[in-house]
């Protein structure tokens, strides 16, 4: 059986990358994001992500897999950061969830931010972990960008966490994968910006290289399929090895 499966943010960067790879392999992906795809729905705000379930439900009674792929990155306001990488990200799969086949999966996508960037594990993932969205807003407008998108990141990995036990119940998986600089538009932004450029440029990379897309979506494909059926509440880095290399004495 053919099998259809909801990736968000798929106009762009990994998200692109991993509907073109499903695709190529013989599912049916619907799409969703601001522009450019089956549907264009604002995750930022509690309308658009209902009309983004909304619009799934209407193609797919039943789905294999979701991947909340839309994401913005700290050259955006903290605000619009949280509300989107994290409720935006978490709305969509609360909105599908019921419909994934018992076999079926979730894949998030996390950030090595989490565990670079200091203060990223905080008031503002606590808020966003109590499902407070006014509070993590009005903690989000007094936070730094940068940390503002480790913390929905962090937000992002235990709230996968708190699920293995229901989704499990159904057969139903849940994963993240914690990307390293990915080659992608939110990436070049953080290039292109004065203030963050020469950071990134200056991490060091084990595998001597950034991500290509496809990279990502090699990986993300992995966990939503058989080849993973038994790896469930797990977070992925696919970083070159920048994790490991930062942090040698820490494990998991
Ligand atoms: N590129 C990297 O280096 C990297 C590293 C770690 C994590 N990530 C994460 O990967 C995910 C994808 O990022 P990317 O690098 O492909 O970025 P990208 O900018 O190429 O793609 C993100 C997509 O999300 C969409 N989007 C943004 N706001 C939206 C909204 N309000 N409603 C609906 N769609 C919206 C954009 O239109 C865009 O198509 C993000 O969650 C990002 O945080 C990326």
């Amino acid at each position: 059986m053919q099998s259809t499966l909801a990736v968000s943010g798929a106009a762009s960067g990994l998200g692109r990358a991993l509907t073109e790879r499903l695709r190529a392999d013989g599912s049916t992906v619907v799409t969703v994001d601001l522009h450019s795809v089956e549907i264009a729905a604002d995750l930022s705000s509690p309308g658009g992500r209902a009309a983004a379930v909304a619009g799934v439900l209407e193609r797919a009674s039943s789905l294999a897999g979701v991947v909340p792929c839309a994401g913005l990155g700290p050259q955006h306001p903290s605000e619009r950061i949280i509300a989107v990488n994290f409720f935006g990200a978490v709305a969509f799969v609360e909105g599908l969830e019921r419909s994934i086949a018992p076999g079926g999966a979730v894949a998030l996508i996390c950030s090595n931010s989490t565990t670079l960037t200091p203060g990223a594990d905080g008031d503002l993932a606590r808020a966003c972990l109590d499902r407070d969205e006014t509070a993590a807003l009005a903690i989000a407008a007094d936070t730094n960008p940068a940390v503002a998108y480790a913390a929905s990141k962090v937000a992002i990995g235990k709230w996968m966490r708190s699920r293995v036990q229901e989704l499990g119940e159904r057969g139903v998986r849940i994963n993240a994968v914690a990307p390293g600089p990915f080659l992608t538009p939110l990436l070049q932004e953080g290039l292109d910006d004065p203030a963050t450029s020469d950071l990134i440029k200056a991490l060091p990379i084990p595998l001597g290289r950034m991500g290509d897309p496809a990279d990502i979506a090699d990986v993300v494909a992995w966990l939503l399929f058989d080849g993973a059926r038994y790896v469930h509440g797990s977070t992925l880095f696919a970083d070159g090895g920048i994790d490991a290399l930062l942090a040698p004495n820490r494990f998991p």
